[in-house]
């Protein structure tokens, strides 16, 4: 382009820019706006601008070397036409060009990402780009004032991809067609100035809760139109000038409005009566209302606000006072149909029987209104009432819509009402026998429909529809959810069924392989099913009905039932307390030992309560024999009762740390190895179950109980999780104790099955050094285990030190060689997770020292049937899990040690 144009140049221009272009070129390499500057600096050749860096060119600014930010042109008498590649300037931010004589084309403003600021005000520019005003994200300021010699053109939709836009003026600039209703995509948008241009049409919907202070639409050659009710939902109002347009209607509520201070309404076509609202705008100055056709009382502004009230408008009296009584009357009903114009122009002063059209009166009283054939628009109005010698009422051929009002039928007078040819709808009121009622050409007439008013906007005075239509839809809403209680309870119904069926399947297996508690099935629906079928059970049969109570899947136990064997829940049968109650010792009738998990009542909030669940969940559907079994539980009202199997041995922590005040014997080696395993067996059942796998997340010692034969089975599944898969985390909140929390779970609240991984080698710490994972008494530096234990594993002779004292006598070659792989497990377990063995592998290790083990004879035939069962379980249990997850934080404040 620059090639094809500079042939044509005198000479001395040509030398010029061929400097500045090599100038930009060797000096800047390859920088665009080398180029751009070079074909600006031609243009605006009077400026003088040369020399290399046109970074120091006068008015230029670059934020960057090379890049120009800012071009500053303003009155500098320039004339011209501006290069079209202006908007390759990539970094221009400002660009200032108000107050010149440039013509021809527009600069093709679209797609520069920097801009923020435009003015080009004052000029003469003759064309206007395509694509102008496009995809400038940054723009904040645009003006283009004053340039009249554009060809007719209309504001581009485009400024809404500007959303930091605040500012668009564009007066006396040729602008043409409607305002494009763009503003609730610009939430920054505050000065709209479009005077004196030929702007047609409604003002924007947008306008409406639109950020907009200035608002400059005056003088529009044809003028603006509509109604200005829009105003009312602008409440960051400063100036409004909208005067000299073909605006028509009243002046909304406006109390919103209280910034506003100047109002511009001369010369429009406005009517209706000055609310009073305007009158008490708190900053108002300036007001301008002449010219325009208002009715009403001459409002009275307080002093000190410039008021220009005209000698057009049509007030009922010549200074402030009330209008007469049937005159108030009759601007109701013009309200009710948008005050229209017709009616203000044709009823001046304060009698409406002093010659006003549309109206005749009798003595001083209207009789007659004929409004026929006016197109007015609205409803009927209730005012109507409220004129008693009303005998002649003719609203036939307009668009009123809505319905007759009731209060019309209080017209003693009346003999005729026409609304033909109109679109009322809703039922006809009873009016007296005597009263000519014409409704033809109302399609909706005696039908109850919604009603549309004009706009949306519900004129004043009109009756609402009928309510029919809203009964019906609350008839509806009650079927509706009258139909849903129906749904709810069959699904209850079905579900009690479904479970009451699995119940039973279950729970023939617990009598018969476990000879425990027998239970009848009695339901609400008042079928009982015989106990006979449970006959293996030892219970008898007189017993029977203590128990066996039935629901949603677990085995209730009366309260009763469990008072009596607990003798009462007294402290002789204390076994241990645990975080969320005591556990009590006690015998079932036939001899069955149970220990009985008391929650307090001051734990039965929503996260005790969803450790209860949890934990029936849990248990009811894991069965191991290293997994304590849940005989069954007891939830009466404010008494919640978890009942399980006894283990006569108390709990690991016992033997391991309180043997002496316990007064038993330390445990052997042997019994300790095999202990772990168990409770590797447990833990790995619980993480291989089915395919979806479960986390304990709460291994210590205090959760491993001991049995006669001195073997373990883990308990406490309150905080057991459902891991998605063994390889997937998910986070959730904190639960567990500390000393035995994994640090990764610790730190994210990511959850796998390697935290439980982690917990067991602080097991296996404890079990083999005799002391406890956390142990405040100590020092700080050997207070916590596991980084106590971790320089004992450099080597067989380092772990001697480590050793519970009490084992030292029981070491031989043998057991010392077996207590050194399970203090390598131990280091192993506690690794970063990724590097933990699984549970799996932790059982070969350790079966493997283990000569005597037994694999039991009844776990496959269980896990096929606990398989089926737990994918009900699970499905029951996602709902709850949110719940349960929410013990978390707390829980742990309740199991972190005492300081
Ligand atoms: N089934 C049981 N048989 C014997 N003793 C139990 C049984 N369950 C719990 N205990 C005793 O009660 C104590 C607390 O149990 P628990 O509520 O599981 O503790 P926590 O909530 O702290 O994990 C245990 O440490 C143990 O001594
Ligand atoms: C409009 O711009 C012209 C220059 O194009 C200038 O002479 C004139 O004074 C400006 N008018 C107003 C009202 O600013
Ligand atoms: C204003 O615009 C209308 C079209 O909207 C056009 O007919 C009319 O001629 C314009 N008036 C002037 C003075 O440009
Ligand atoms: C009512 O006014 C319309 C139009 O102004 C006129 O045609 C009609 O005759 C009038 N009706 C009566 C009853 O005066
Ligand atoms: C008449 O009013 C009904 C109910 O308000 C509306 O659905 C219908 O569109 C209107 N018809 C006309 C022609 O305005």
């Amino acid at each position: 382009m620059l090639r094809g144009r500079h042939k044509f140049l005198p000479s001395d221009d040509v030398l010029l820019l061929l400097s500045t272009l090599l100038t930009a070129i060797i000096c800047r390499g390859s920088s665009d706006d080398g180029l751009v500057m070079a074909a600006l600096a031609k243009a605006t050749n009077p400026l003088g601008w040369t020399g290399p860096d046109f970074c120091k060119w006068d008015g230029v600014a670059c934020d960057t070397p090379n890049k120009v930010s800012s071009i500053n042109l303003a009155s500098k008498s320039l004339s011209g036409k501006l290069p079209p590649e202006l908007n390759q300037l990539s970094s221009l931010k400002t660009l200032s060009l108000q107050r010149n004589k440039f013509s021809g084309p527009l600069p093709a403003l679209s797609n520069m990402a920097s801009l923020q600021e435009v003015n080009l005000e004052d000029n003469g520019f003759t064309s206007i780009p395509p694509g102008f005003l496009s995809g400038l994200t940054s723009l904040q300021f645009f003006s283009i004032n004053n340039n009249s010699n554009l060809p007719p053109w209309t504001m581009p939709s485009t400024i809404k991809d500007s959303p930091s836009l605040a500012t668009f003026y564009a007066s006396k600039a040729n602008m043409v067609g409607e305002i494009p209703d763009i503003f609730r995509s610009l939430p920054n948008f505050a000065n709209l100035k479009l005077s004196y241009n030929n702007l047609t049409g409604w003002m924007p919907w947008s306008f409406a809760k639109s950020g907009i202070q200035s608002l400059m639409l005056n003088n529009q050659m044809l003028g603006l139109s509509g109604p200005i009710d829009i105003l009312g939902e602008m409440h960051s109002l400063r100036e409004v000038w909208i005067q000299s347009n073909q605006f028509s209607g009243s002046i909304s509520d406006l109390s919103a409005c209280t910034e506003l201070s100047d109002l511009q309404l001369r010369d429009n076509r406005l009517t209706g009566v000055i609310p009073d609202s305007l009158t008490k705008l708190p900053k108002l100055t300036n007001v301008a209302l002449q010219g325009n056709v208002f009715q009403g009382p001459v409002p009275s502004f307080p002093p000190g606000i410039q008021v220009n009230l005209g000698k057009e408008n049509h007030f009922c009296n010549p200074g402030p006072g009330p209008c007469s009584p049937q005159v108030t009357v009759l601007l109701e009903i013009a309200a009710s149909m948008y005050y229209p114009i017709v009616l203000a122009e044709a009823w001046e002063g304060n009698d409406a029987c002093q010659e006003w059209q549309f109206v005749t009166c009798e003595k001083g009283s209207v009789v007659v209104i004929n409004f026929s054939k006016q197109n007015f628009m609205g409803g009927i109005s209730r005012s109507y009432a409220s004129l008693p010698s009303l005998r002649s009422l003719y609203l036939n051929d307009n668009k009123l819509v809505g319905v007759i009002p009731k209060s019309l039928t209080s017209l003693k007078q009346l003999q005729i009402l026409d609304i033909s040819n109109n679109n009322i709808s809703g039922k006809v009121p009873s009016f007296q026998s005597t009263v000519i009622l014409k409704t033809d050409g109302n399609p909706f007439i005696g039908k109850v429909v919604p009603v549309t008013y004009p706009g949306g906007r519900r004129p004043p005075g009109v009756e609402l529809e009928e309510t029919e239509s809203s009964l019906a839809k609350w008839v509806k809403v009650v079927v509706i959810l009258i139909c849903l209680v129906i749904i709810a309870g069959l699904a209850w119904l079905i579900y009690r069924w479904f479970y009451k069926k699995q119940k039973h399947r279950w729970f023939k297996k617990i009598s018969e392989e476990h000879s425990t508690i027998s239970m009848e099935q009695t339901t609400d629906y008042g079928k009982s099913t015989n106990v006979s079928s449970f006959n293996q059970s030892p219970m008898k049969s007189s017993e029977i009905s203590d128990y066996n109570i039935y629901d949603g899947g677990n085995v209730i136990i009366p309260i009763e039932a469990l008072r009596k064997a607990t003798n009462n829940f007294s402290k002789n049968s204390i076994l241990g307390k645990g975080g969320f109650g005591i556990v009590y010792k006690g015998e079932l009738p036939d001899g069955t030992k149970i220990a009985v998990k008391r929650m307090e009542s001051s734990m039965i909030s929503d996260k005790g309560l969803s450790e209860f669940k949890a934990e029936i969940e849990v248990l009811t559907s894991v069965r191991h024999r290293n997994l304590v079994s849940l005989h069954g539980f007891c939830n009466n009202g404010s008494e919640k009762l978890l009942v399980y199997e006894y283990m006569p041995q108390g709990s690991l922590c016992q033997h391991l740390f309180e043997w002496k005040e316990m007064g038993t014997p330390p445990l052997t080696w042997n019994q300790r190895v095999n202990i772990a395993l168990d409770v590797a067996r447990g833990v790995e059942y619980l993480h291989s179950m089915a395919n979806q796998s479960f986390i304990h997340r709460d291994l210590k010692p205090s959760n491993i109980l001991i049995g006669d034969d001195m073997r373990a089975k883990v308990c406490d599944f309150g905080l057991v999780k459902q891991a998605p898969d063994t390889n997937q985390s998910f986070e959730t909140r904190l639960a567990g104790t500390f000393g035995y929390l994994a640090p990764e779970y610790a730190a994210t609240g990511k959850v796998t099955v390697k935290v439980d991984v982690y917990a067991f080698g602080v097991v296996l710490m404890e079990i083999i050094t005799g002391r406890k994972s956390l142990d405040s008494s100590l020092p700080d530096d050997s207070s916590h285990l596991v980084k106590w234990f971790r320089p004992f594993l450099q080597g067989k002779d380092k772990i001697k030190e480590a050793v519970d004292p009490v084992l030292r006598s029981d070491l031989n070659e043998e057991t010392f060689e077996s207590l050194w792989k399970v203090a390598e497990l131990a280091g192993h377990c506690t690794r970063e997770a990724n590097q933990r063995p699984d549970m799996s592998h932790v059982v070969t290790v350790l079966s493997s020292l283990v000569e005597q083990w037994k694999p039991a004879a009844d776990e496959d035939s269980f896990r096929v049937d606990i398989g089926m069962r737990l994918s009900q379980v699970l499905q029951k249990w996602k709902l709850n899990e949110d719940s349960s997850s929410t013990i978390a934080t707390d829980y742990i404040k309740q199991k972190q040690p005492p300081q």
